[in-house]
């Protein structure tokens, strides 16, 4: 995927405005809800706190946690247009042990509201903590769902290349013509990232740790590549992105690379407060 130009830098403002470009709320998600009309956002995508007690959160049970989220969620629906989706990237909550994926005790809250689930993305990394007592936990979901059967998919904006590009029908009628889109082909629901596995279907996106370029101190940093992806798919230029637990801001960026409108909201005044050796996800051993 090739990297635009940035030309000129756009302002930042801290407070929504349907004239700006790019809003950094610093504060609550919830009062930053409060600031934004409803049907505004083509695009929510977010990981949120994973209840894990990490250094911005009190960790709860699981139970009060998913009540919180649950609240957050249905602001979140309001603001979404009727055309928008939303990516709710997660891991696990572990508590003794045990293990409670977050995907499955979020899917009924969004179903609740009347979402319809796209697709369940695996995005599988190739590294992490190396467990003890289970199987090392190396991959976390994206729950994509849209608000209506009306909704943006740009599939030819993210294509990867065919396995063979140049084959072609050997019989029939089609016989001479090319098998695949020249375009290339969809890129499947298991994300890895990069350049080298095309063969593979997988894009290997590296999770953000300590030795990546990107890495800054915030323990549970995007990837931009996997924000670019569901930007270019579910967006049009000038649509606004929204990402309401922003940490460094890995979404609102992806946005701005692609001529998108960016949002997000962290409560965090401090990202440099974090632990840089802090690992990103499955983090009770
Ligand atoms: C899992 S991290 C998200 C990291 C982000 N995806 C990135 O690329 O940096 C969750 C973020 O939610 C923020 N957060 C937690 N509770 C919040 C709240 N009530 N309102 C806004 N942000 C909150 C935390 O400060 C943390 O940065």
């Amino acid at each position: 995927m090739s990297l635009p130009f940035f030309r000129t830098p756009k302002p930042i403002e801290s407070q929504f405005s349907p004239q700006a470009e790019i809003v950094l709320y610093q504060g609550d998600v919830k009062d930053f809800l409060a600031e934004i009309p409803n049907d505004m956002v083509s695009l929510i995508i977010t990981s949120p706190p994973y209840n894990l007690g990490k250094d911005y959160e009190n960790r709860v049970s699981i139970v009060t946690y998913l009540k919180a989220q649950t609240e957050i969620i249905a602001e979140l629906f309001r603001v979404l247009k009727t055309e928008g989706s939303i990516c709710w990237q997660v891991g696990n909550f572990i508590e003794n042990g045990e293990v409670y994926p977050l995907d499955i005790l979020y899917y009924d809250i969004f179903k609740k509201l009347g979402l319809h689930l796209r697709n369940r993305i695996i995005w599988r990394f190739g590294h992490g903590l190396h467990a003890s007592k289970r199987f090392s936990g190396r991959y976390e979901t994206i729950l994509w769902f849209t608000k209506s059967d009306k909704y943006i998919f740009n599939l030819d904006d993210i294509r990867v290349p065919s396995k063979y590009p140049g084959k072609r029908h050997f019989k029939g009628a089609k016989k001479g013509q090319l098998s695949g889109n020249p375009l290339g082909k969809n890129p499947s629901d298991v994300w890895e990232v990069v350049t080298r596995d095309w063969e593979e279907e997988l894009w290997d996106i590296p999770n953000v740790k300590a030795n990546h370029p990107e890495k800054t101190g915030h323990p549970c940093q995007f990837p931009i590549e996997l924000v670019e992806r569901c930007v270019l798919a579910l967006t049009n230029e000038d649509d606004w992105v929204f990402d309401p637990f922003a940490g460094v801001g890995s979404a609102l960026i992806a946005a701005v690379m692609h001529n998108r409108r960016a949002m997000g909201s962290d409560s965090d005044k401090e990202e440099g407060n974090y632990s840089a050796s802090a690992e990103y996800t499955d983090l009770s051993l």
